[in-house]
């Protein structure tokens, strides 16, 4: 599929989903301290999207079981809430989350600190959220979409950090996952070009150890495959002229 540009009515449209998400988020992250389990952050998240009268994208989602997707340490993404799963302190907990609003999408993601974090885990966070920033700079009309790729991994991988390869940003609109595919690594080629209208879920997934994951029984957790913290940092995004619009900040 070519990849879709949004009229100026489907953007605002974007833009009130990603601010709904923006305030889920906010929810969310004041909820997170030791002792609060990952089924109760879900309920809150999806409690916020709903009381907008929104649905949350991921619940049903090809089968997957809640709203809020809650990864913890070396879980990557698509970590299912559970009553049983308490934080406690010097975790780091990834929460990602879609809205659904008159029929448009946002997604987000952001990690956490539970309590007080080490420096190594504080540091991860930091540079996978500074690498998507490192990817904004190449997000506007006249660049191509591996620019993006490319700035995300080298910025994190100059740290010693393992890119997953496996899981991939997209194209967001109508549909949570549109064309095209984004990887967070460089491309034999610059990809295709940018353009005004365009709208995309940039999410860098960055290991403090190796780039390698597995995939849990439960079909959906995704695990770094030498047990290494994992940071996800999400936004949905608005290509221009100038500068991206972030909608979910
Ligand atoms: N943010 C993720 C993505 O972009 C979450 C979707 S997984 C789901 O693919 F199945 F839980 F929805
Ligand atoms: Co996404």
């Amino acid at each position: 599929m070519p990849i879709s540009i949004k009229s100026e009515r489907e953007i605002e449209l974007m833009r009130e989903a990603g601010r709904i998400l923006k305030i889920t988020h906010e929810e969310m992250a004041k909820a997170v301290k030791p002792g609060i389990s990952t089924f109760e952050l879900n309920k809150i998240g999806e409690e916020v999207i709903r009381s907008y009268g929104c649905i949350p994208s991921f619940l049903d989602y090809n089968g997957y079981p809640a709203s809020i997707c809650v990864s913890v340490n070396d879980e990557v993404v698509h970590g299912i809430p559970s009553k049983k799963r308490i934080l406690k302190e010097g975790d780091i907990v990834s929460l990602d989350a879609g809205v659904i609003y008159k029929g448009y999408h946002s997604d987000a993601a952001r990690t956490h600190a539970v309590g007080k974090i080490s420096d190594e885990a504080a540091k991860l966070i930091e540079v996978t959220r500074q690498s998507f920033f490192e990817g904004m700079k190449y997000a506007r009309e006249g660049c191509h979409l591996y620019d993006i790729s490319a700035a995300i991994g080298a910025y994190a991988e100059s740290f010693g950090y393992g890119v997953v390869e496996d899981l991939v940003g997209h194209g967001i609109g109508q549909q949570l996952h549109e064309d095209p595919q984004i990887p967070n690594f460089a491309m034999k080629r610059r990809g295709p070009k940018l353009q005004a209208g365009m709208t995309l879920a940039i999410e860098p997934m960055i290991n403090m150890g190796g780039y390698e994951v597995e995939w849990l029984d439960d079909d959906w957790t995704v695990v770094t495959l030498d047990g290494s913290l994992s940071a996800h940092y999400e936004n949905t995004i608005l290509i221009t002229k100038g500068e991206p619009e972030l909608l979910t900040r």
